[in-house]
């Protein structure tokens, strides 16, 4: 079907990149996308311009139009039974390893200091292990800048030591997967250093232009242009992100099977699959033509409609499951900004071959806001996004469920800000997690509720992203206060701060100074204190990992959610047993909205009550 002005909403919507990107807009204008089942889907696609009172304009909809023409697969999932799979009932945990625990005290967590603390996690319920890059790099992105990928960087350890992570990890059933960062090298890597200065070899292995302007109007994640000029080649180079990160170019087939032979390296080492850094990016589309700004802000950047699903991503993911994935029948889960619940369909469906699961991030941040611009983040926003998964995503596909990871400030203080209740709202997410329907992803910290870091200068931010924006920032004229604080809300260093494992000097991370500012929660929040409470965040995390393992209905079972104004989240999950979990999504105290029932098993607050305190959430057997 070609779409075009004249077609109408609804007939778009049965594509999976035409309902994502419909909905997409819609939902950035603050509105729902169940509007276009009604009269509302009669709209054609030039009516939208009217729908959204003019906001956007004629060479929106042009690129709106290409975008839609651009992947017209469809899939027609009808529901079937859910297969089970050890990945779908496992709990996994992030490291970061920077962060994590510094075994040999220079201020730098490693490898040794992960291999410490696999007690605790096996303790606490965790299944697997997401590790984030550990391998040389100058350290432009802490890691995700690779120079040589069967290297282990220096400060983390060795290869005998990655060896022991996965031996020890293995033998307390603990699966290991590792951060595979393909769709860019560093600049230091020798491919790169080789293709600038025109090896024939690697002449081709990036995305180089030749062209007197820039080549594009892209911009990189990371603020600024996404492209850099190179002297040595009298060209230009794509970076969508920092500057020392180059992007491949993955339509050249040397390319493909360099990164398809990094792959085999790990799986032969013993890693059981990848978090998969940013793939949905790695096809660009033909001609890599000007981004439109209005489409781009409204999904992330200018210029990311023409990468965040490219042409040839489908057929990439195919070939590479053919030769390395299969193979050892390697789990895998992509990092796919960008794509919506049915193009994701399209990524992780059981028939497709693609990949096993993915993480996208609409319910991160609220409709219309990005991270790095102070907002007023509403969780009760979060909630239909996070439905949306729950109901339209088929059993071909088995969502992820997470609210924090290494790019985000923590999820517990963008819901409770200054005020109190940390402790409650950090269980009530807990509460989220292990009981919707899907992989829960914990991020280090999060056991414990660690909130944000009371960062009080830019000196002290470490993030390229952070550095970057915040000189934009001043560059667009913004104060330096202003610039600050939209740093301190959004910067991804809030998680990259040092877990807190004790209340000694520096949070028991380590005796020597961190290699940045320690979290000042750590008298009051930490691993060690929390173990021997009984009501800690920690305790009750464990009991939750725990019981959900023991009551696979929780899992398996059906998601239903009901009907209850916008400050609840009430759903029930259903197979052999029955559940309803009753969430308070504000600090207020409320009536009930519908009558609990059966024996409440775990709730995060100790006593009982008639009304619902703020943050509460109670999961209540029905049989
Ligand atoms: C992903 C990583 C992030 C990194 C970026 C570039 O988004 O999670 O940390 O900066 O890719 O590799
Ligand atoms: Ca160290």
């Amino acid at each position: 079907m070609k779409i075009t002005r004249n077609t109408k909403i609804k007939d778009v919507l049965s594509t999976p990149s035409g309902h994502d990107i419909i909905a997409r807009v819609l939902y950035a204008a603050g509105l729902d996308e169940n509007l276009l089942k009604g009269i509302l889907g009669n709209f054609t696609i030039g009516g939208i311009k009217r729908l959204t009172l003019g906001k956007i304009g004629d060479s929106f909809i042009d690129s709106l139009l290409e975008m839609l023409n651009s992947e017209t697969e469809t899939v027609p999932y009808d529901d079937c039974e859910i297969k089970k799979e050890w990945w779908k009932e496992a709990v996994f945990y992030e490291i970061y390893p920077r962060s994590f625990k510094d075994s040999n005290n220079d201020g730098i967590g490693d490898i040794p200091g992960i291999i410490e603390k696999l007690d605790y996690l096996k303790d606490l319920g965790v299944d697997a292990l997401w590790i984030a890059p550990f391998y040389d790099s100058p350290n432009a992105d802490n890691g995700y800048d690779i120079r040589d990928y069967k290297k282990v960087m220096e400060e983390f350890g060795t290869m005998k030591d990655i060896d022991k992570l996965f031996n020890e990890a293995h033998k307390r059933n603990i699966k290991v997967i590792i951060d595979l960062v393909m769709n860019h090298t560093s600049d230091e890597h020798e491919w790169f250093i080789k293709s600038k200065n025109n090896d024939p070899k690697y002449k081709d292995f990036y995305i180089w232009k030749k062209s007197e302007n820039i080549p594009n109007n892209w911009t990189s994640l990371f603020s600024g242009p996404a492209w850099k000029y190179y002297d040595e080649r009298k060209e230009w180079a794509l970076h969508l992100f920092a500057e020392k990160q180059i992007d491949l170019n993955w339509e050249n087939p040397e390319v493909r099977k360099n990164m398809q032979d990094v792959a085999t390296f790990w799986l032969e080492k013993g890693a059981d699959g990848f978090r998969i850094d940013v793939i949905s990016f790695i096809s660009k589309a033909d001609g890599l033509p000007d981004g439109d700004e209005t489409l781009g802000s409204l999904i992330a950047f200018t210029g990311i409609e023409h990468y965040f699903h490219g042409p040839h991503l489908d057929e990439y993911l195919n070939e590479f499951n053919d030769k390395v994935f299969n193979k050892y029948n390697a789990y895998t889960v992509g990092e796919c900004p960008g794509n919506g619940v049915m193009m994701s369909k399209l990524i992780t469906g059981d028939d497709r071959n693609e990949l096993t699961q993915v993480f996208s991030f609409d319910h991160i941040d609220n409709p219309g806001h990005v991270r790095i611009f102070k907002y007023n983040f509403d969780i009760r926003k979060m909630i239909p996004e996070l439905v949306r998964w729950q109901t339209q995503y088929s059993n071909h596909c088995w969502p992820t469920v997470f609210f924090d990871n290494h790019d985000n400030p923590r999820m517990v203080s963008k819901v409770v800000k200054d005020g109190p209740y940390l402790k409650e709202a950090a269980k009530m997410l807990a509460t989220i997690q292990f009981t919707l329907k899907g992989t829960p992803y914990m991020y280090q910290g999060c056991e414990i509720g660690m909130p944000n870091t009371d960062f009080t200068s830019i000196d002290e931010f470490k993030d390229v992203e952070s550095l970057n924006a915040y000189k934009e920032m001043l560059n667009r004229g913004f104060s330096k206060e202003k610039s600050f604080s939209n740093i301190l809300w959004g910067s991804r260093d809030h998680a990259r701060t040092p877990v807190n494992w004790s209340d000694d000097i520096y949070g028991g991370f380590s005796t020597h100074e961190p290699w940045i500012k320690t979290n000042q929660s750590y008298k009051e929040i930490n691993v060690e204190s929390q173990l021997s409470d009984k009501d800690s965040v920690l305790n009750y995390t464990k009991d939750l990992i725990h019981y959900r393992k023991a009551h696979k209905s929780l899992i398996y079972g059906s998601f239903r959610q009901l009907k209850a104004n916008r400050n609840f989240f009430v759903y029930e999950r259903e197979d052999d047993e029955k559940y309803l979990i009753i969430i308070n999504l504000t600090d207020k105290t409320r009536k009930y909205p519908v009558k609990p029932q059966g024996e409440l098993i775990k709730s995060n607050y100790t006593e009982t009550s008639d009304k619902l305190r703020p943050y509460e959430a109670n999961i209540y057997k029905i049989s």
